[in-house]
């Protein structure tokens, strides 16, 4: 499995030293931020000039998941405050190509979110437009919740619909995603791999991240 990545949530970091907790994941792929308004979500993170002051400092690429409303307005911003890839959410966009079309003229990888209870179906069509899509493996909105298995099968389903259509679109999965846990993401066919607390809650965390990987590749 040459393409699996690690992209460990900052939400589970010291938000009081996030340089430093950058530093602490410069081994994985991207670092994901999350992004949350209190209105998609009920929880508030952090906005456009944070994520500028780290895409500043990161040694990895940022991956910006905007749970806010309003997308349409808010996710080229984004991209150009420095994030290499932008994820919106399906049930908060309005245009969802015309979005996607203007994060990627930002020069970022664009991708839509599915939270639990959102079918692919309907944005299969989508699929030309994005780089990645990321299926939901909690409800949005906090760290350290239980992985959702139930999500496996629409993981199996967006891969399919990537095979079929070609290309290179990458397939995330968000939530829970743990040693335990990350086999089963892998065997869904999921390559791109966010972990918060399980990455964060370790005390080594560049061995934690390592672990992940080969646990990954098993
Ligand atoms: C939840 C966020 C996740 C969160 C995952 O709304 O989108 O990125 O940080 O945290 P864990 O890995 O602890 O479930
Ligand atoms: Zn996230």
């Amino acid at each position: 499995h040459p393409h699996l990545q690690i992209s460990p949530s900052i939400l589970s970091a010291d938000f009081a030293n996030l340089e430093r907790e950058l530093g602490r994941i410069s081994d994985a792929d991207w670092a994901h931020v999350d992004v949350m308004d209190n209105h998609f979500v009920p929880n508030l993170t952090l906005g456009l000039p944070v994520v500028e002051a780290l895409a500043r400092v990161s040694p990895v690429p940022l991956d910006c998941h905007l749970m806010i409303e309003d997308p349409d307005r808010w996710a080229p911003g984004y991209a150009e405050a420095g994030a290499r890839s932008v994820t919106f959410h399906v049930e908060a966009v309005r245009d969802a190509a015309g979005t996607a079309r203007a994060i990627r003229a930002e020069g970022a990888r664009a991708a839509f979110a599915l939270k639990p209870g959102t079918p692919f179906a309907p944005y299969e069509e989508l699929l030309p437009e994005v780089d990645m899509v990321l299926v939901m493996t909690v409800e949005p909105g906090f760290g350290g919740q239980s992985f959702l298995v139930d999500q496996m099968d629409k993981v199996r389903e967006v891969r399919q619909a990537v095979r079929r259509h070609g290309g290179e679109i990458w397939v995330q999965v968000d939530g829970g995603v743990s040693l335990e846990t990350i086999g089963r993401c892998v065997e869904a066919g999921a390559d791109v791999f966010v972990a918060g607390s399980a990455v964060y809650g370790a005390e080594d965390v560049p061995a934690r991240i390592d672990l992940l990987r080969s646990r990954a590749r098993e």
